[in-house]
């Protein structure tokens, strides 16, 4: 006999939503089905493929039988070798036992909400954001505070907004530098400031620095300093300009960072977390409980990622994701999108599109089912008048984006 009792779903289920860029991938792949060529800017992960050196460290790991389970805080070389990257990149002191390795940056976001936040506590967040933040919220019965910000803050959150917005029940305030869905940064000031406004209330920075590596200080020809805060770049190992992290302005944040975006390892499944001392012991537990440790053989491939090889390989393809956002940025804008702040980060541009279409979610059908164009609706990144934006991701070569771009002239009969 069939069960007709209705499926038992916790009452949170309702306030978590899915990605609508899935729904958009599945009938973009549905079109390719029947023959129709897409060009995809709706995907949020490089083309590129994990360098040569990781790849073969993963093998040279499997071959040993390294696939027993690890510590749950992560491999102890590992957590080693991501200091030593903290040290030579960003020239600061991070010690080794501080950094917890994760599932990727959402089991580092998980862990970081699950010691830090009790039911019906408050967390700031940014409006444009990244969605599962508030979902992770959410899920530990908390609540995120959306707070809208605009170009004038280049969509970060600042001082200001920490004082609008904080109440006694609020604990700490989450940021993204370089941010998704803008691509925009934290300057050194802007971050110490923001740090600083959390640190007076008693309250926690949770910054997730997943985009770290993936910047692009200048816009090729483009002949004044950009624009607005996010200016703040030096060199870095590898040649590369790199962002501030919060660990070099206010150490006592709670850092995350992931292998999945600069380190073009995204289906692996590896990221970091670091914390104050005081932290380590709590994240451990819940760490143990939550996954048991990271995988194996992705820490022994991860060990290889901070080589100079590894390196040099990711600081060209950083040269080629600049490349196509120096293509691009000009395109869009010239097509008639807005986007008054320079994206100097990530690989996303938030584009505002409300001098060509009313609504966002209906323009992305559109493009996609009539110029064959997937792009993501701001719809996917918060409340704060998505109809007015879609997200163009560089996540694919120079010749398919000049085509999306010809494509997208075409459809606006340009
Ligand atoms: C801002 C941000 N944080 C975290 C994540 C999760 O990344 P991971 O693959 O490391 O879990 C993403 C993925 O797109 C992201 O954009």
């Amino acid at each position: 006999m069939t069960d007709t009792r209705p499926p038992r779903i916790a009452r949170r289920m309702a306030d978590i939503d899915s990605f609508q860029v899935m729904d958009l991938l599945a009938r973009a792949r549905e079109l390719e089905g029947q023959g129709r060529d897409i060009v995809h800017m709706e995907i949020g992960e490089p083309d590129f493929p994990t360098p040569a050196p990781v790849l073969a460290a993963a093998q040279r790991a499997l071959a040993e039988g390294r696939t027993h389970y690890t510590p749950a805080l992560g491999l102890p070389a590992l957590r080693e070798a991501i200091a030593g990257f903290y040290r030579d990149r960003y020239r600061v002191d991070v010690a080794p036992e501080r950094i917890i390795v994760t599932p990727g940056a959402s089991g580092a976001l998980l862990l970081a909400l699950g010691v830090l936040l009790n039911p019906g506590e408050r967390i700031l967040l940014a409006d444009p954001g990244y969605p599962c933040n508030r979902h992770f919220v959410r899920f530990l019965n908390g609540a995120a505070t959306a707070v809208p910000v605009e170009a004038d803050t280049a969509w970060q959150l600042t001082p200001r907004h920490v004082e609008q917005y904080w109440d006694d029940r609020t604990i700490g305030a989450m940021v993204a530098s370089p941010s998704n869905p803008t691509g925009t940064l934290l300057g050194r000031e802007e971050l110490a400031a923001l740090a600083g406004a959390v640190a007076a209330r008693g309250g926690t920075l949770i910054a997730d620095e997943i985009y770290h590596g993936l910047i692009y200080p200048k816009v090729m020809g483009e002949e004044r300093p950009l624009p607005a805060s996010p200016t703040n770049v030096g060199e870095g190992r590898g040649g590369g300009s790199r962002a501030t992290s919060a660990l070099e302005v206010a150490p006592d944040s709670f850092v995350i960072n992931s292998f999945s975006k600069y380190f073009q390892m995204t289906g692996w499944r590896l990221g970091w977390l670091v914390v104050p001392p005081a932290y380590v012991r709590e994240v451990e537990k819940l760490a143990q409980n939550l996954f048991i440790a990271p995988s194996t053989p992705a820490q022994y491939a991860a060990l290889a990622a901070f080589s100079d090889d590894t390196l040099a390989v990711l600081e060209q393809r950083r040269a080629e994701f600049q490349r196509r956002r120096d293509f691009l940025l000009p395109a869009l804008r010239e097509l008639g999108f807005g986007i008054p702040v320079t994206p100097e980060g990530a690989f996303y541009i938030y584009a505002d599109c409300s001098a060509l279409a009313a609504d966002s979610a209906q323009f992305s059908r559109d493009l996609l089912e009539q110029a064959g164009v997937a792009v993501t609706p701001g719809t996917d990144f918060g409340s704060h008048h998505p109809e007015c934006y879609l997200r163009f991701a560089y996540t694919t070569d120079m010749a398919r984006l000049e085509e999306g771009v010809a494509r997208i002239r075409r459809f606006l009969g340009r």
